[in-house]
């Protein structure tokens, strides 16, 4: 897909405060600091478009961006984040899944995972949420440039083996390094598939 624009539409607190649901709409999701907000500035070609952090917690409120005056792109705020207090961590937690359940021009999910890691307990039993919830999603491999291809392949098997314990198809699976900018015609790919999908059989997100 060419990016002809990539605009920051706002920033909101709830989902009642988001964008009209007139365009279909995808989001990126994952633990805190697993690189959301760097992988939507490599997408999208631009430094700066998503605020980004070594400290994680940056991502605080659900972040819309336009693409191409044609569909939104959200940057979600990470779940997991140990260092705020509980309730705090209740609220992020509403935040998100009120958004997710409610949003109804919400396509796709994807779900990043950090690629040097082993499947986590915390991304695991989202999914399974997702499952139970009928929320579409796929998985993003995050930061793959920080290891050697043969360690990505492997940490994948393993994640797919893992997956294939409670669920009976796999979703689609990426790999990527916003680092590198690898992997990001892929996602972007499929995004321009779903989007011409939904436009060939008129699916109308005002009326739901
Ligand atoms: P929150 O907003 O806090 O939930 O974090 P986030 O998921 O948006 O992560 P963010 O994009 O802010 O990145 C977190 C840290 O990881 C930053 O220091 C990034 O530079 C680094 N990072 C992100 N993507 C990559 C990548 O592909 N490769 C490498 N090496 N570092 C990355
Ligand atoms: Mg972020």
């Amino acid at each position: 897909m060419m990016i002809k624009s990539a605009e920051f539409v706002k920033s909101s607190s709830k989902w009642q405060e988001c964008p009209e649901p007139t365009l279909p709409e995808y989001a990126f999701i994952g633990r805190s600091n697993v690189g959301k907000s760097s992988l939507i500035n490599a997408m999208m070609n631009k430094k700066d478009l998503a605020k980004t952090s070594q400290t994680p917690g940056k991502t605080q409120l659900i972040n819309h961006f336009l693409i191409n005056e044609d569909w939104y792109l959200t940057d979600l705020p990470g779940y997991g984040y140990a260092k705020v207090s509980k309730t705090q961590r209740k609220d992020f937690e509403k935040l998100i899944s009120n958004y997710i359940l409610n949003r109804r021009n919400l396509v796709n999910l994807f779900i990043l995972v950090d690629s040097r890691h082993t499947p986590q307990k915390i991304d695991l039993e989202f999914m399974e949420w997702c499952g139970e919830s009928g929320v579409p999603f796929s998985i993003i491999f995050t930061k793959t440039d920080k290891l050697k291809p043969n360690a990505i392949l492997k940490n994948v098997e393993i994640y797919k083996q893992k997956l294939l314990e409670s669920w009976e198809e796999l979703p689609e699976i990426f790999a990527t390094s916003a680092e590198k900018k690898e992997g990001c015609d892929e996602v972007l790919s499929t995004i321009t598939q779903t989007n011409l999908y939904l436009r060939e059989n008129k699916v109308d997100f005002s009326k739901n």
